[in-house]
């Protein structure tokens, strides 16, 4: 994908639309989500149809996205409705990318053209390991062999675009465990990986049992592991677009790349996070009180912060510089490369400026680039309220 790709989805309507149900909840997780609570789901469906007809309208749609929780916990009937409810109010442009999650013990042929039947183009697994006992430790329901089976009914139903998620680090894992589990992943064919380090979400159960003496995941490993899938899988067709993603051409997922291109995105649901007429912003997290919000007839935002002048440019390299792509040139890159820490990053070859463009080198440093861009100041003479005649 090139800058240029990349950088057009700055303007590409997209929604995110969050389904909190699980069948369990996974220890390490720290999304909103919710388990046992399946009576819920009608009632939630409806509040979130309802929350769509209470936002701004908006152009068609280019890309919608189903994340959890785990939306393939419901129907595809009334996933569907979802889809018809952005359809009403907003449109869904033709050839639009309408991706869901789905978690591989839900998934078999009847769900898969069901999905398709509704809408869906694209679907991400979470698979996150092919090694049975890394799955039992995660606390996941599924097995490898049923990431196998989903692919394939994935792929026979004709999804556009199949993705799977892994999750590297956890204690019980070996090196030579996920060397294969990378192996495998590869195998399935698919079009499009995420790769993430098992992360300890303070208040989760795994935290709980880190702190009273469980093993926890070691930075060192993760990061030798993080080196090796990018290689193998660098190797094999699929090129890294940002730090944990990686596709074969043509397959990024576009609802990722807008929301990293600074663009625009609508998001309905508990929880959900949106970018919209400038300003960040999402809603209230439990599930009751989201619903009692929408039934009450009310917009279910529990905050927002707009983005304005400098906090904006900010903004744009913090999300940016995720991407491979990395971010156009602009006064935010300027005062990066202009303080101390930007003139090491840039001799310990962390970032590089290269065809009028900032981009990390070195993914694992990331965070550590994003350390030195929230501590920017503006350079003087920087006017506040024009952004662009600061351009
Ligand atoms: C929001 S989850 C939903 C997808 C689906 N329910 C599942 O778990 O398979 C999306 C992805 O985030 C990743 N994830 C969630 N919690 C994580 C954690 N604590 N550390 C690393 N990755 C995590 C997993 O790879 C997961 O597939
Ligand atoms: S299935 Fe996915 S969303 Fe649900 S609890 Fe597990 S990690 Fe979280």
């Amino acid at each position: 994908m090139t800058p240029a790709e990349a950088d057009r989805l700055v303007d590409s309507p997209s929604a995110y639309v969050h389904i909190p149900f699980c069948s369990s909840v996974c220890p390490y997780c720290d999304f909103a989500v919710v388990a046992g609570k399946d009576d819920l789901a009608e009632r939630y469906i409806a509040a979130v149809i309802a929350e769509i007809g209470l936002s701004e309208r908006w152009r068609p749609l280019e890309s919608v996205y189903l994340g959890g929780g785990t939306p393939s916990h419901l129907s595809p009937r009334l996933l569907g409705t979802v889809l018809e409810a952005l359809e009403r109010h907003h449109g869904i442009a033709a050839g639009a990318e309408i991706s869901l999650e789905a978690n591989p013990e839900d998934f078999d042929h009847t769900r898969a053209s069901q999905l398709l039947a509704v809408g869906f183009d694209r679907v991400s697994f979470g698979a996150q390991s092919f090694d049975d006992t890394v799955l039992l430790d995660l606390g996941r329901r599924h097995r490898a062999g049923d990431i196998r089976r989903s692919v394939l009914a994935a792929r026979d139903a004709g999804f556009r675009s199949i993705s799977l998620d892994l999750i590297f680090g956890s204690p019980v894992e070996s090196d030579g465990s996920w060397r294969s589990t990378v192996d495998e992943a590869i195998a399935c064919n698919p079009d499009h990986v995420s790769c993430y380090s098992l992360t300890v979400e303070p208040g989760t159960p795994l935290h709980r049992q880190v702190r009273s003496g469980a093993p926890a995941p070691d930075p060192d490993l993760q990061a030798d592991r993080y080196e090796h899938a990018d290689a193998v899988l660098s190797g094999s067709g699929l090129a890294r677009y940002e730090v944990s993603n990686w596709s074969r051409p043509g397959h990024e997922c576009r609802y990722n790349l807008t929301v990293w291109a600074q663009g625009e995105y609508e998001a309905y649901g508990n929880g959900a996070h949106r970018f919209r007429s400038g300003a960040r912003s999402h809603n209230v997290r439990r599930l009751e009180a989201y619903i009692e919000r929408v039934e009450a007839g009310r917009r279910p935002t529990a905050g927002d912060e707009p983005l304005h002048g400098w906090e904006s440019e900010l903004d744009r390299l913090f999300v940016g510089l995720r991407r491979s792509a990395g971010v156009a040139d602009g006064p935010g890159v300027d005062a990066l490369l202009d303080t101390p820490a930007g003139a090491v990053l840039t001799r310990e070859r962390v970032i590089e400026r290269r065809h009028g463009r900032l981009v990390v080198l070195r993914p694992l440093l990331t965070d550590e680039v994003h350390r030195s861009v929230l501590d920017l100041s503006p350079p003087d003479g920087w006017d506040e309220r024009s952004n662009t005649d600061n351009l």
